[in-house]
């Protein structure tokens, strides 16, 4: 295979790993959802969602340029009935993984393994039924706990839990999901700051700083990762990983993801929807210099220093 040079953007951050959605359909509600950071949550539409094709020319160009990561979220992936097909498309790499809600899981997690899914992470803000009612508008947190055993079992592991945090909501969960966590085997609970994409409205805000405090105060062991620069808890024998990326510059350069739409285009950050770069049906050829004007385009939202962008 023909080398290309690493995909480093201008704040020196060096692309490794690409976030790709691939629709904006749900068959959940939930309260906070940032549609990954898209302008037109309503597009909804199969017929506008990027292609099997597409994405393995993306896939195929970009580990040309050392990209050795691949995560798919959606809306929700499984809402496509091709999602197994798009992950056989793709080439092997270090770590592929999806994000979904976990709902319709139950069923597909094995011919996902089979078609190279590596691990899942399930979005999970609580474990009591009303909650969960509340946050996603629908009844369905069986199929989630089901969904959770399925990955489990099918070895998409470690699974991840990703819990936001939700004021007045689920905080008073968060031991308890580790330790559904730690129960259901090689499971391991992220912890998630709320992103607000509107800025300063829905409700008060979670004092992060309280939670590191608390997590901190029952770790027996304390990890940083790499990526964002995350920090990861090891209690009572389960691992939590906190992601806390509001005002955090240090979390921002040490980014090294790349975005896709659902609709086919190259985004620098979730929080910004400046500098989209338009993929849809480009060759592998073609993919090599879309990349590098996506990348040239790519700045921190928030810089050390400065006041975000
Ligand atoms: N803030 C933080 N995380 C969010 N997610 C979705 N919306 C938000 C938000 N506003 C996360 C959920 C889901 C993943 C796809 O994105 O954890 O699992």
């Amino acid at each position: 295979m023909q080398r290309y040079p690493p995909l480093i953007d201008s704040y020196n951050r060096r692309i490794r790993s690409l976030r790709i959605s691939v629709t904006q359909r749900c068959n959940l509600n939930c309260i906070y959802c940032h549609h990954e950071g898209e302008l037109v949550p309503a597009h909804t539409h199969a017929e506008n969602e990027i292609t099997i094709e597409t994405i393995g020319s993306l896939v195929r160009a970009a580990t040309a340029h050392g990209v050795r990561k691949l995560k798919f979220t959606g809306g929700e992936p499984l809402m496509r009935d091709d999602f197994a097909e798009i992950i056989s498309n793709v080439p092997m790499l270090d770590d592929i993984s999806a994000t979904t809600n976990g709902t319709l899981l139950d069923k597909c997690a094995h011919d996902l393994a089979d078609a190279g899914l590596n691990r899942v992470n399930i979005s999970l803000d609580t474990l009591h039924h009303n909650r969960y009612q509340s946050i996603t508008g629908h009844d369905m947190l069986d199929s989630v706990l089901d969904g959770v055993a399925a990955a489990v079992d099918a070895e998409l592991t470690p699974v991840k839990l990703n819990m936001v945090l939700l004021s007045g909501t689920n905080v008073d969960e968060i031991w308890n999901l580790a330790d559904f966590a730690r129960e259901s085997g090689d499971v391991i609970l992220q912890i998630i700051e709320l992103m607000k994409p509107d800025r300063g409205t829905g409700g008060a805000d979670v004092d992060m700083g309280a939670i590191e405090r608390a997590l901190r105060a029952r770790a027996s062991k304390i990890i940083t990762r790499d990526m964002h620069r995350r920090k990861k808890y090891m209690i009572n024998g389960a691992e939590v990983e906190l992601v806390q990326p509001i005002d955090n510059s240090e979390f921002c350069a040490h980014c090294n993801r790349l975005r896709v739409t659902s609709d086919g285009k190259l985004k620098g950050c979730l929080l910004s929807n400046n500098g989209l770069v338009d993929i849809s049906n480009a060759s592998e050829e073609e993919m090599h210099a879309l990349l590098e004007r996506a990348v040239a385009l790519r700045k921190p939202y928030y810089a050390a220093g400065a006041s975000s962008v």
